[in-house]
């Protein structure tokens, strides 16, 4: 075959091997687990499962951010390429980068964009959306990379040419703040002057709103949530019964979170083989699985500037539920 007439290949860079993954979560199981406040990263949500039950959230009426970021996305995405002009756009946490088509789709049009590269932790996800992408815009490099945020943001491929790092869909508030910090360093990093950082976050609203979103009468985000004792059964072989755990959302108005976890029915004792451990929750105690941390547009300004960003423009959706800003290194 001749290689005008060839499609060309996904690539795809794959940072997290079987061993490397079920050693990761061993070390979380049992750190998470033996605390007095027991608690599991979300990042062990996002099996294939728990990546289709959170594509099926982002369809749910009562979880705003997805349509909100979606109506900022369509509206402004030519102005947003227009500045920051991107050879490269690299899509942080990307799962079936949707709304992220109105970038690309602006990039097409300004024919500056060369290059997308979707990274993310759930490998089967990214090499569907990697593929997808592929075949919807023609000419367009996609670059997929499987990685851990919290080790691999510097092994995304770099060049000379000028990029955005995208952040979408409240993603950065699944951070706590000191951990929050920690992932904006590295992505400043991996910044040079000129290139830009589009950030998606949830802004602080009525609490009732928050807590629907999360707490969705179809229960597909209590499914969502009790996906992550599957992946844990699966994988280090333990018992876990989720009908012995009520999925729980509440307001956090102090930390400005809403704080998501699995609450113990009874008294239980849930073995994990692999682990040759045996964890014991107290009737009501509560394993918290993810936190969802909402913004005020000036802490925000603040919390980017202290990285060392100097926020460019902000972009609201009509009901100023959720924000986008888009940000360069200070000079
Ligand atoms: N950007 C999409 C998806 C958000 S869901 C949107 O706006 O709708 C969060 C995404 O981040 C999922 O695809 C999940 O697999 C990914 N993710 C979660 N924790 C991660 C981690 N530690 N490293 C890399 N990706 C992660
Ligand atoms: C991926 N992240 C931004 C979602 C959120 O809203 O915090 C995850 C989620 N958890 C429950 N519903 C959605």
């Amino acid at each position: 075959m001749s290689a005008a007439s060839t499609t060309p290949a996904v690539v795809i860079d794959v940072h997290l091997g079987p061993d490397d993954q079920a050693e990761a979560l061993r070390r979380d199981v049992r750190d998470g687990l033996s605390r007095p406040q027991k608690s599991l990263p979300p990042k062990w949500l996002y099996d294939e499962r728990g990546s289709e039950l959170f594509d099926q959230i982002t369809r749910l009426a009562e979880y705003y951010p997805t349509e909100a970021e979606r109506e900022i996305l369509l509206r402004h995405a030519p102005a947003i390429i227009e500045r920051a002009r991107p050879h490269t756009i690299v899509e942080l946490g990307a799962g079936t980068s949707d709304k992220t088509r109105a970038l690309l789709d602006a990039g097409r049009a300004a024919s500056t964009l060369q290059r997308f590269i979707p990274f993310d932790v759930s490998e089967e996800f990214l090499r569907t959306t990697a593929a997808t992408l592929t075949d919807a815009y023609p000419g367009l490099l996609v670059h997929g990379v499987v990685g851990d945020f919290d080790r691999h943001i510097e092994r995304i491929p770099r060049g000379t040419e000028r990029r955005m790092v995208v952040l979408l869909g409240g993603t950065i508030g699944n951070y706590p703040t000191a951990a929050r910090r920690t992932l904006l360093r590295e992505i400043v990093a991996g910044l040079s002057p000129g290139d830009r950082f589009l950030l998606g976050t949830d802004l602080v609203k009525d609490p009732a709103r928050m807590v629907l979103a999360y707490d969705d009468p179809q229960g597909v985000t209590e499914a969502f949530n009790k996906n992550v004792l599957a992946v844990v059964n699966r994988e280090l072989g333990a018992e876990f019964d989720p009908d012995r755990f009520d999925h729980e959302a509440t307001w956090d108005p102090h930390e400005e979170w809403m704080d998501l976890g699995l609450r113990s029915r009874a008294d239980q004792t849930v073995r994990i083989g692999d682990l040759g451990l045996e964890v014991d929750f107290a009737a009501g105690e509560y394993l918290r699985t993810e936190v969802s941390a909402k913004f005020r547009l000036a802490s925000l300004a603040a919390e980017l500037a202290s990285v060392g960003l100097e926020v460019e423009y902000w972009f609201t959706d009509t009901a100023g539920d959720f924000a986008v800003s888009l940000s360069a290194l200070r000079e």
